[in-house]
């Protein structure tokens, strides 16, 4: 039996046996090459540790406390804070890394928390939405959030604004540019973002006195 495929415009006749012979043919390919590229006793020298299925204890430290957990090896950051952890600020939304709605910080540094495991996280300071104002007082940017009406659902918001706190931290004078930046993986389908970014920049300028 013979086929045909488009490719590109042109017409390509093969049969299925060539077809199936020359795919064999690469998979044995690849995986030779593979062989050749891996270091004699690689493996062993790596030794990666293997986890599960049961049940992994870590700590992760927490909005300045150490929390220890039992997580199963495939759960994500953002399900063991929302379910152990019970820190439900951190929302889950496209649970694939193409939305920010689970945006954490670790030591300081945004990150998708539905796109990395648990037990990855290691020594890193998680900051939450919960462990963002101190104590009663707000930070800067949740104060100028609620000031400026930059949230409808808030279902962004939590990612929003430790987004937006991380920039402050590491450019206390954002531009308007700067903050459209920063905030520019960040889906809100409730179209905040000209009050969102009208807040950063208020509580860049509060920070500054
Ligand atoms: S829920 Fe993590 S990026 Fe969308
Ligand atoms: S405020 Fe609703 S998604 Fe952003």
């Amino acid at each position: 039996m013979r086929f045909s495929v488009g490719v590109h415009g042109l017409r390509a006749r093969m049969s299925r046996r060539s077809f199936l012979k020359g795919t064999s043919a690469a998979t044995a390919g690849l995986a030779a090459l593979e062989t050749a590229l891996t270091p004699a006793g690689a493996a062993a020298a790596d030794d990666p540790q293997v986890f599960g299925p049961e049940p992994v204890s870590i700590t992760l430290r927490v909005n300045g406390a150490a929390r220890t957990v039992a997580v199963e090896p495939c759960a994500t950051l953002a399900e063991v804070l929302r379910g152990p952890l019970n820190l439900t600020g951190t929302k889950i939304a496209c649970n694939r890394g193409s939305c920010s709605a689970c945006t954490v910080l670790l030591d300081g540094v945004p990150v998708a928390s539905c796109s990395m495991l648990a037990l990855d996280v290691g020594e890193r300071a998680i900051t939450t939405i919960e462990g963002l104002a101190n104590g009663d007082v707000l930070h800067p940017v949740q104060a100028a959030f609620i000031e400026h009406d930059a949230l409808q659902c808030g279902f962004c918001t939590p990612g929003m604004v430790l987004s937006s706190a991380a920039l402050l931290e590491r450019n206390p004078q954002p531009t308007a540019e700067d903050v459209k930046a920063a905030i520019s993986g960040h889906v809100c389908r409730c179209g905040t973002y000209p009050h969102v970014v009208d807040a950063v920049l208020a509580a860049a300028q509060a920070r500054r006195g």
